[in-house]
């Protein structure tokens, strides 16, 4: 796999497509109310998000005024309802985005092999027919229009090429080729977004997009690669919740890019700073929590507890930080203190506190401080002064 543009050329600008209140929202226990909705939708335009996806408007009465009101309220972001290749969902999302400053209407149907004989019981030809008449259809209420052939990393390469051909054909500006269930792997993913660039003879009349799940952990990986095989845009959402094991996270995309620029080339309009703040309000808001050791956003992510990396931080932040804390919204890094710790954070933090130790107290401090440490998984400031306190008294 290489990426596909020369180190000397700009970097190319890759859409955020952002479906935390769609596909997000299909987590179970995520779902959220209209104000929660607003609250997101508004934090997403401002952090520079391309694309909103509002919601599913033919789901549910609360979910076509969800989009409704999203549409009607945020300005800079295309605002984008999802809708099967149906008359009535098409009908439905089409009515949900009007009021957008820019709408856009995404349809889907299913390609692969097992959702044709399984779930639609349809042939291929049916397939491309149906497909055909739902982009029309939604290309007469709408300008901008995304066909996703669901399941399309586990559709034979023949058929998928022939549906993307109609699909742009019939009207199409965008192409989502998803990974619905989470299966594909990076290498293979890259040879199927660069097969369907080569063979599909009207490709450049749409923009390429990648939408990943996150089944076996490969979600951004997957999504990178299709980035170096052309996609335009990526589908992602917040903390990467949804479905099943979710969705690929932006907040890793947009720092993958931002960071390896050398390697990828790629830019996105997302001011990063907000990433953090993003990742809190749609943690608090549906209730599913942030793991600790979550990239970019845990509270780990830029902790540090070994003694060996915080004298290393201590000297140089880039001995051990690819990104800085304050770039994706944290006040500062975090060198805990623990049992791995080691003096000159101990002195660090005990200089933060107020004191100046001498070489002796430091000493004594530190091992009264290991011992400790060996008691509880994490020393708090106010455990340190104590021990400071006391050597001071005692001394
Ligand atoms: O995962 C998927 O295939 C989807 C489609 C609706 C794009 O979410
Ligand atoms: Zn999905």
């Amino acid at each position: 796999m290489t990426t596909s543009s020369q180190p000397h050329e700009s970097p190319r600008m890759i859409r955020i497509f952002d479906t935390t209140l769609r596909d997000g929202e299909q987590s179970p226990g995520a779902s959220m109310n209209l104000a929660e909705k607003l609250e997101v939708a508004s934090l997403l335009d401002e952090m520079g998000v391309d694309i909103i996806e509002a919601g599913f408007p033919i789901a549910s009465p609360g979910d076509f005024e969800s989009v409704k009101k999203v549409a009607e309220t945020i300005q800079r972001s295309t605002i984008c309802g999802l809708a099967r290749c149906s008359d009535k969902d098409i009908d439905a999302a089409a009515e949900a985005v009007k009021p957008a400053k820019q709408g856009r209407i995404h349809v889907f149907l299913a390609t692969s092999a097992i959702h044709r004989e399984f779930k639609l019981r349809m042939t291929p030809d049916e397939i491309v027919q149906r497909a055909i008449a739902g982009v029309k259809r939604a290309r007469n209420l709408c300008d901008d229009i995304e066909f996703s052939p669901e399941d399309a990393c586990r559709t034979e390469d023949d058929f998928l090429c022939r549906v993307v051909e109609a699909a742009i054909d019939a009207g199409a500006t965008t192409i989502n080729m998803p990974d619905t269930v989470g299966y594909t792997t990076p290498n293979e993913i890259f040879d199927r977004f660069s097969m369907v660039r080569n063979r599909v003879p009207n490709i450049d009349k749409a923009i390429l997009s990648t939408h990943c799940h996150n089944d076996l952990g490969m979600a951004v990986a997957n999504s990178m690669a299709a980035v170096a095989a052309g996609a335009g845009q990526i589908e992602c959402t917040i903390n990467g919740i949804g479905e099943r094991a979710g969705n690929a996270a932006l907040e890793e995309i947009v720092m993958a890019m931002k960071t390896r620029q050398d390697f990828f080339n790629c830019t996105t309009a997302i001011d990063t700073q907000r990433l953090v703040p993003a990742s809190r309000l749609v943690s608090k808001t549906t209730g599913i929590q942030v793991q600790r050791n979550k990239a970019i956003v845990g509270r780990n992510a830029f902790a540090h507890e070994s003694g060996i990396h915080q004298d290393g931080m201590l000297k140089e932040r880039s001995t051990y930080e690819i990104m800085s804390p304050e770039d994706v919204g944290f006040s500062k890094t975090d060198l805990v203190l623990g049992k791995h710790s080691g003096r000159a954070a101990l002195a660090d933090r005990a200089k933060t506190l107020g004191f100046s130790l001498s070489p002796e107290q430091l000493v004594t401090v530190f091992e009264q401080f290991k011992i400790l440490a060996d008691k509880k998984k994490e020393i708090y400031d106010g455990d340190i002064i104590a021990l400071v306190q006391q050597q001071i008294s005692g001394s």
